[in-house]
This record gives structure tokens, sequence and C-alpha cells, in this order.
């Protein structure tokens, strides 16, 4: 089944509330509804939207926006090490991540409270608190609109790397992501060792993925602004990764710069876009109706009524004060239409 919407107002389609509209909406259950968009003459714009939580609508949208519908869940099979589900594109992701540690297994707690459908998870491998949704996913399922049929990719074949897989790649605007399998483990594998979240854990006794879950939504409910509350997509930019001599050079002058290693890469050095932002002065920067988040620098914010040309003006302005000051580029992480 499909249902087709025309010129409608995607504001309640994007996490970041901007009132932009698109010409096509096709809200799909399975492939076979939607590959004869692919037959023939295709859609010479088109684009996938899960939940809204990543994509910045800056115009009319002139193309066809597919949205799937399902959310199954099923348990594939099981050892007494591990737990293999298959979960569908519109599963919500922390109604995921809720299921799983209530039955105390282990992988997905420190995934907590992210806003996302499953779907988009691992297009740009989801990540927060020293996980990454590639730690637990195992096969992502999708049409692929040039074969015109259903293929799985394994794990090692998605290229995840951090923010980063074959999705946003070799396969942007080819693949339609339908279902993600995910092994979970019974094993206990507590992964505490991201800034605050072993004072949080431990002040709720046993590491549990229950108390772990607890302890980084916590977290994140202190420094994120909630979208529904507060228009906005996250992190707006990606932590900037430049090379080791950018990093020691910049450390001389700032010392207390947090910065971290990039694995597999000893000649680079991860940075933290939202402390630049924060040293640049514009925490809490407030420009009409958007602003820089006064708790989270990383976070772009709609107070209301922005639209996405609002958003772009900011964020341009927010990368020209950090390259002036630390001679670094920043990069958005959301998707801008
Ligand atoms: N910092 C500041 N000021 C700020 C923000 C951060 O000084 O306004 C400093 C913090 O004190 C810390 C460092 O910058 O030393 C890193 O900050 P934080 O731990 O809050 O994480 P982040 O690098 O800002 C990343 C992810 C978040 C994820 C957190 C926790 C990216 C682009 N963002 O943010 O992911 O929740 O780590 O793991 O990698 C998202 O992608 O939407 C997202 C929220």
């Amino acid at each position: 089944m499909k249902r087709i919407y025309n010129d409608i107002n995607l504001s309640k389609r994007n996490s970041f509330g901007v009132s932009e509209s698109a010409r096509e909406v096709v809200e799909f259950d399975r492939a076979e509804d939607i590959v004869d968009y692919f037959r023939g003459s295709r859609p010479a714009q088109w684009y996938v939207l899960g939940a809204g939580n990543n994509t910045l609508f800056t115009r009319y949208y002139d193309g066809v926006i597919f949205t799937p519908t399902c959310s199954a869940l099923t348990i594939l099979a099981e050892s007494d090490e591990w737990v293999d589900v298959r979960v569908e594109a519109a599963h919500d992701w922390d109604e995921l991540v809720a299921w799983s540690v209530e039955r105390g297994l282990w992988g997905m707690e420190n995934l907590s409270a992210i806003p996302s459908s499953v779907g988009a998870a691992p297009v740009q491998n989801i990540g927060a608190y020293g996980a990454e949704a590639k730690d637990v996913i195992t096969v992502v399922e999708y049409l692929d609109t040039e074969a015109l049929e259903v293929r799985r990719l394994e794990n090692r074949e998605c290229k995840f790397a951090y923010r980063e897989s074959i999705f946003k790649q070799e396969l942007r605007g080819r693949a339609i992501i339908l279902a993600v399998e995910f092994r979970l483990s019974k094993i206990a594998k507590p992964n505490l060792g991201y800034g605050d979240v072993i004072k949080e854990v431990e002040a709720r006794g046993e590491a549990t993925p229950k108390s772990i879950r607890e302890a980084i939504s916590a977290i994140r409910s202190r420094k994120l602004p909630d979208p529904k509350v507060l228009g906005n997509a996250g992190s707006f930019f990606k932590n900037p990764i430049v090379e080791r001599a950018v990093a020691e050079h910049l450390l001389a002058q700032y010392p207390d710069m947090p910065h971290y290693d990039v694995a597999g890469d000893t000649n680079s050095v991860k940075l933290a876009a939202g402390w630049l932002i924060d040293r640049a002065g514009l925490k809490g920067y407030r420009d009409g109706s958007v602003g820089v988040h006064d708790r989270q620098a990383l976070v772009l914010v709609n107070y209301g009524g922005a639209t996405g040309g609002d958003v772009i003006r900011l964020a341009d302005y927010v990368c020209t004060m950090v390259c002036d000051k630390f001679g670094v580029r920043l990069s958005p992480e959301v998707n801008i239409l």
C-alpha cells in the first residue's frame, strides 16, 4: 500500500520544524509499492525521509519524497550469547533501544534517546557516548532503485565510519533502506569510557543496560534540546577531523581543547566542533528566530517560525567565526535540501 500527498507542507515531517513544502510525498509499506517510480522515467529528484531528524529543507522540494511506514520487529535467531533481530525502517530508534534494554540485552544502551528512525540509523551511522550503530548492525536491506531489486549488505560492506556509510557515498541517490538487522548481546559489555557516563552510571548502582540507558538519557536531556519543544536536528556540524600537526598547533595555544584519536589513522585528530563554536563566543548566540543552543553549541535551534534559509545563514556565520578564530572548517552533519 502507498499513500500519496501532493504539495504538502513538511513542517511536521522535519525536527527543525521549518515550513517548506514538497511536490509529492509517498508513504509506502513495501518495496513493490514504489518500484514503478523507478521504471522508465524516474523522478528527476527524489529523497528518502524517515522521521526527519537530520534533514533541513531550505526551499520548495520539487521532487518526490519517499517515507517508509512499516515498522515490524522480528526475532530471527537466538543463542546463549546473542539475539538477532530484523527491524523495518519506520520503527522508532529509541523504542527499539527500549525494547532491547527491557530484555537485558547489550549493545544499544549508549544509543538511548537519539531521535531517529531505524532506517535512517545506518545512513549516517548514528553514534553517541562511545557507541555507533555499526557496532550492532549486521545487515542492511534496501531497494536498489537502479537494479530494481531488494538487496542486502553485510556490515563490512556498508563502509561505516564516523557519521559515514556507503549510503552517503556510492549508494547515495540509489538505495532506499527497508529494514536493518542487529545482533544484540546477552553477555555484559558495559561501555562507560565517554565523558561523564561512568559517574552517572555509578550513581545508579550496578552497570546494566537499564542503568546505562537512564544515565545516558539524563546526560542528553541536560544538554540537548527536545525537538518537540525547540526545533533542531541534533548536532548540526560533524566534529572536524584535522591533520595531527594542525591539532598540535592549536593545542599549543589552547591546551584545554578537547581532541580525540581517530581509529586506524595516526596522522589525524578529531576536534570537538561544539567546543570550537563555544570558544568562538557563539554558545547561546541568537539571530531572530534561530540560534546556537545555550547548553550545547553544536546544536542550532529554531525558536519558532524560522525558515531553512535562516538556519543556513546562521550556520554560515558560525563556520566563518570558527574558521577566522581557529582556521578549522566545519562541515554540516545535517542533510541540506
Ligand atoms: N563542548 C564545549 N561546549 C559546547 C559543547 C561541547 O566546550 O557547547 C565540549 C565538551 O565539554 C566536550 C567536547 O566539547 O569536551 C565534546 O562535547 P560532547 O561530549 O557534548 O559531544 P559532541 O562532540 O559535542 C558528539 C556527537 C553527539 C553525541 C555526543 C556524545 C557529533 C557530531 N556529535 O557531540 O551526537 O550525542 O558526541 O557522544 O559527533 C548528533 O549527532 O546529533 C549528536 C547529538
